[in-house]
């Protein structure tokens, strides 16, 4: 167990966390993202940020103008280190402690994840990582809450690696090893031994959702309104089961077939409260699936893939009373600063969905512009 700083419950007894899942922007940013953000650590006021993997758009940091790509390493570096800082000089700024885990763009950065890490470790309100267990990538640890006396630990966060290929299909996004279950078997029987043999409640990280939740989506016809875009290997639409989840779907969840054990383990434990999912933007829901609660968060990236529903925050409300049952709700981009003019064109002028209306806008403006001057220069000459 690493404890590299002490997180307890504050004096009212209610903890506060913060998810942000899939900030995923570059060395340029959308600023809309980080306006959404502010918004978010100033509203909420978190005693805790988890950003839950694809931190930055690391498969982007090579690019050169025209689809050239850099092996410059030391440029790669520092890219690298100003899109971080775009996303962490504002939890540092409000000194809000804050860990992470990495999702597959963080994988897929030409800089490994321990090159990261140290970058990650230049700021002092960050904690966490896994510095004991050589065989665990460096980001599968775990966050020991103390109570509000500060003398026990009566919370736990699990903070699981999922980021890497999926060798076996050749999918560039992964799942929970094996190594990493069998440690988090290990590691909880500690903390509940040291409990006086009582599991401690926890919540549990990971980037990629486990391959279980495709079984919330059903079959629908082709022109259902909540149909979404199917990736498999037949041609059928599908759609989030209201049945069976509370929440919405845009996309059918991108997951490896690949299961270890990771529910068995968890029942068995006895000690996970939910299981939190980042990695698919447009999904936010909340079900109970083989007697294990799971918690879908959407994307906060505007660079990526998003909706205007589905860009935001999740908000983790537990009462040290009765740490078991919690509060959890997401803030949107919308919910957070409202409907305004200048909301509006702020999201127009980031969202990656209007990237295409936004280039042919600015192609007439510009267009518009040389004609005016064209003529502008004519009349002058004919004077
Ligand atoms: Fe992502």
């Amino acid at each position: 167990m690493q404890i590299d700083r002490k997180i307890c419950f504050p004096k009212d007894r209610k903890l506060r966390i913060l998810q942000v899942s899939d900030p995923q922007d570059m060395h340029f940013v959308r600023r809309a993202m980080l306006k959404m953000l502010d918004a978010a650590y100033d509203t909420v006021q978190p005693d805790l940020v988890v950003f839950t993997g694809d931190n930055v758009h690391g498969n982007h940091l090579d690019e050169n103008r025209l689809g050239m790509k850099t092996k410059d390493k030391a440029l790669i570096a520092k890219r690298m280190a100003q899109a971080l800082d775009y996303v962490l000089r504002p939890v540092q700024a409000r000194q809000i402690p804050f860990c992470m885990i990495y999702g597959n763009h963080d994988d897929l950065n030409p800089l490994t994840k321990q090159e990261q890490a140290d970058m990650y470790k230049n700021y002092s309100c960050f904690f966490g990582l896994n510095d004991a267990h050589p065989e665990l990538d460096c980001d599968t640890y775990n966050v020991p809450i103390y109570g509000s006396d500060g003398e026990k630990i009566v919370y736990n966060l699990w903070m699981l690696d999922s980021a890497g290929k999926d060798d076996g299909t050749g999918k560039g996004y992964c799942y929970v090893k094996p190594e990493a279950i069998r440690w988090y078997q290990s590691e909880s029987d500690t903390l509940k031994a040291a409990n006086g043999g009582a599991p401690v409640p926890s919540l549990m990280f990971q980037h990629v959702p486990v391959p279980q939740i495709t079984e919330l989506f059903v079959q629908c016809e082709a022109d259902d309104p909540d149909a979404v875009q199917w990736r498999g290997d037949d041609d059928l639409p599908y759609k989030l089961d209201p049945e069976r989840a509370e929440g919405f779907a845009a996309e059918y969840p991108c997951v490896c077939d690949t299961d270890f054990g990771q529910l068995d383990a968890i029942r068995a434990q006895g000690d996970v409260c939910a299981l939190v999912f980042g990695h698919d933007h447009a999904n936010c829901f909340d079900t109970n699936l083989h007697g294990v609660r799971m918690i879908q968060t959407p994307g906060a990236s505007f660079r990526s893939y998003g909706t205007p529903q589905s860009r935001g925050v999740r908000v983790f409300e537990i009462d040290e009373k009765d740490p078991w049952n919690f509060d959890t709700y997401i803030l949107t981009y919308y919910d957070l600063l409202g409907k305004t003019m200048r909301t509006r064109m702020d999201y127009f002028m980031s969202a990656d969905e209007f990237d295409v209306k936004r280039a042919v806008l600015f192609g007439a403006t510009g267009a518009a512009a040389l004609v005016a001057g064209g003529i502008a220069a004519a009349v002058h000459l004919l004077k």
